[in-house]
């Protein structure tokens, strides 16, 4: 009888996979809605009479997630790199001059090694092919598959580690749960595949509209409302949003062997993903310009939106060969297309200082719709510019939006000058803020008053962000109330700060300081590379921190590196080194770093290692409910930093279900899998069971 069963249930997931194949991949389906509902209904009502049956990968298991209150990080095994951006024809054609250029000098090694003088006699490198694609303007992600069934996925975050948002992904339909093609001989046993998700243009209409009805705010762009549904807490949410997958290439892969971009791209339709159907191959940078250029004009007549063109090498061995910068491959690069621009005016022009004390001019503009959000202001980048382009305060001016950058002013509309418009704006000669002189820095303006409230507020404002030293509710208000009032000068003396400081502020009270306290306290464990991070040294973000963390350990062996040992890191370039041993040799900065050395704040790596713990090393956790004391993202820390791993729903793999009050569904969950449950205090035993 069982049998009989199973194999119903296995062919109707069969012919359903096979409908959605037809439907979402090939757009050429073969039923009715109404037949593939049956379809589906018939499977639920036999899955819902023999859940034992029930798998993970069955069409009626998109729907199945619970809420989470965050996503769980997921570390990228190869990062997302980003790809390198050109607008021009002749950047584009340099791009292939380039390739050329390296893949002769390769060529020549490889022939002649020692022998230059013979470099005449070796034939050019082979014929170069290039696959050129649309640059779908959506949220990239990536997809792991093993043995032919999705497993999970994450957007790129920041190329490194990215969220895990593999509940809501099962919500697309894009994405087959399981592989439609059967040949297990051809699939990779574990494969990842990346691409855009996007939501068409007629549907994000359509959702704008209801939202609009509804009196909910609307997505700016269908790139945002993409981002946004992906990032729903509620994957039942998220599928109801038209969230659509094109993919475009593979990550890992075990055990597969593909020669060609194409070749993937092939595979990847096999498997049942869909691929933008408007690639093409070509041999001659002549063709790939004009079929670029083809689309700038047309694509409007596309149901979603692009931003330009991707050009790839097609030859996998060509990939190798060529490698990467930090930053990008050097096989692949996208021709973009030109923003959209609208002309406002000008109303004034104000001076903001910059964390590193760059004055900065700003023009005040009547502000404009562009590209789905409200433009009230544009950089004008420097004073030079200003008086280069001889832009004045009331002139007509064009401003475009490049993507997610400050929106520039790009144009002067000189035909729409009245003669009312002021003709100069007084570049500053001492700082707006605090008063002090200021030096030119080649066309930068800089006020390097390590003491000037403007960009103490700025660099304060960044120490206590989520990418830093994450000091929950120490935001923007708090920081200028406590800088105006000269309670905190720097930084460092958050440490120091009391109750008496923080309770007569606005928008406080005893319970925020109370917390705010706890908070600050909490920071002062933050890994190493949350501190470098935070410190706030030009050009060290969190991905070179994390570098400079794992490379030297401790705070004091970074102070003491050389401008050679800097550089020694393959992510640290002349420059960034150079910045780096300014900084620390700033007597200001080595004050600020010895109070914080004084206030205990955590300053090496050693620490995390000596806490290692071996009963969560390795380990899986999900939690659930509240934990007194701890907030969802302490509770995270704690785990991680002794090597555990977080998920957000239970599984057959979770190790530990930590349950604090009022549990959610997943205590059921992890009661049905006989997972081991935690209350608050069994978690804290099994932290200090060191
Ligand atoms: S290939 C290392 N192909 O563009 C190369 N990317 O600016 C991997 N994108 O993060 C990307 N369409 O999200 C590739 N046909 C396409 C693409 C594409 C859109 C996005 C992708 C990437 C971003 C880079």
């Amino acid at each position: 009888m069982n049998k009989n069963v199973i194999e119903k249930i296995e062919d109707l997931r069969a012919r359903i996979r096979y409908h959605d194949g037809k439907y979402y991949v090939e757009n050429m389906p073969e039923i009715a809605d109404y037949d593939y509902d049956q379809l589906m209904k018939e499977l639920g009502r036999l899955e819902s009479s023999y859940p034992q049956f029930i798998t993970p990968d069955s069409p009626t298991q998109r729907v199945g997630g619970e809420p989470v209150s965050e996503f769980a990080p997921l570390e990228h095994r190869i990062p997302m790199l980003s790809i390198e951006n050109t607008y021009s024809e002749d950047e584009l054609r340099e791009f292939d001059k380039r390739i050329r250029r390296m893949l002769k000098n390769d060529r020549l090694n490889e022939v002649v090694g020692q022998a230059p003088d013979q470099a005449d006699n070796v034939e050019p490198a082979d014929e170069i092919e290039y696959v050129v694609e649309h640059k779908i303007d959506g949220v990239a992600i990536t997809l792991w598959y093993e043995n032919g069934v999705f497993t999970r996925g994450a957007t790129r975050g920041n190329g490194f580690r990215g969220d895990d948002v593999t509940t809501n992904l099962r919500t697309v339909k894009d994405i087959p749960l399981k592989f439609l093609c059967t040949d297990y001989s051809k699939i990779p046993p574990v494969i990842e595949i990346r691409g855009e998700i996007y939501m068409p243009n007629k549907d994000f209409e359509i959702l704008n509209l209801r939202r609009e009805e509804a009196g909910e705010p609307q997505f700016a762009n269908p790139r945002n409302a993409a981002a946004g549904s992906l990032k729903l807490l509620n994957p039942q949410t998220t599928a109801k949003r038209p969230l659509r997958l094109f993919a475009y290439s593979f990550g890992h892969y075990e055990a597969g062997k593909f020669t060609s971009h194409i070749e993937c791209l092939e595979a990847i339709e096999k498997f049942g993903l869909p691929v933008n159907p408007h690639y093409k191959l070509y041999k001659t940078i002549d063709e790939v310009v004009s079929y670029c250029n083809s689309w700038e004009s047309r694509r409007d007549e596309l149901d979603y939106q692009v931003d330009g063109m991707v050009i790839k090498v097609n030859s996998l061995e060509l990939h190798d060969k060529l490698g990467s910068t930090s930053k990008a491959p050097r096989w692949v690069i996208s021709y973009k297309y030109h923003p959209e621009e609208i002309p406002t005016k000008i109303e004034a022009i104000k001076v903001q200082v910059g964390k590193t004390g760059t004055l900065t001019p700003v023009a005040q503009l009547i502000p404009v719709p562009l590209s789905g959000t409200t433009v009230s202001k544009a950089s004008l980048h420097n004073f030079d510019e200003i008086e280069r382009k001889d832009i004045r305060i009331g002139d007509y001016v064009v401003v475009q939006k490049a993507g997610e950058i400050i929106p520039q002013v790009v144009k002067i509309l000189h035909e729409r000058r009245t003669g009312n418009e002021v003709v100069r704006f007084d570049v500053p000669e001492i700082c707006p803020v605090c008063k002090s002189g200021i030096t030119k820095e080649k066309v930068y303006l800089k006020c390097y008053n390590p003491l000037c409230v403007a960009q103490a507020k700025r660099r304060i404002i960044y120490f206590a962000s989520r990418n830093a030293m994450d000091i929950e509710g120490f935001g923007p208000a708090i920081i200028e109330q406590l800088v105006d009032k000269k309670i905190i000068e720097d930084y460092a003396d958050i440490y120091s700060l009391k109750f008496e400081d923080l309770e007569p502020l606005e928008r406080m009270g005893e319970k925020s300081a109370r917390n705010l306290l706890d908070a600050i306290g909490k920071s002062k464990d933050r890994d190493l590379h949350c501190l470098i991070c935070a410190l706030g040294i030009r050009n060290i973000g969190t991905h070179a921190a994390e570098v400079l963390s794992k490379h030297f350990g401790t705070l004091d062996k970074l102070m003491d590196a050389s401008n050679d040992k800097l550089k020694e890191l393959s992510e640290i370039g002349e420059i960034t080194a150079k910045v780096v041993v300014d900084f620390f040799s700033n007597s200001h900065t080595k004050n600020v770093i010895d109070k914080l050395k004084a206030a205990g704040v955590n300053l090496s790596t050693i620490r995390k290692e000596a806490k290692t713990s071996s009963h969560i090393a390795g380990k899986s956790f999900v939690i659930t409910g509240t934990l007194n004391g701890y907030s969802r993202k302490e509770i995270e820390d704690i785990i991680k930093n002794l090597d555990g791993r977080v998920s957000s729903a239970v599984s057959g793999k979770t190790d530990f279900l930590i349950a604090g009050e009022s549990p959610g569904s997943k205590l059921e969950a992890a009661q049905k899998l006989g997972t081991t449950t935690l209350s608050k205090v069994e978690f804290e035993n099994l932290i200090n069971e060191t």
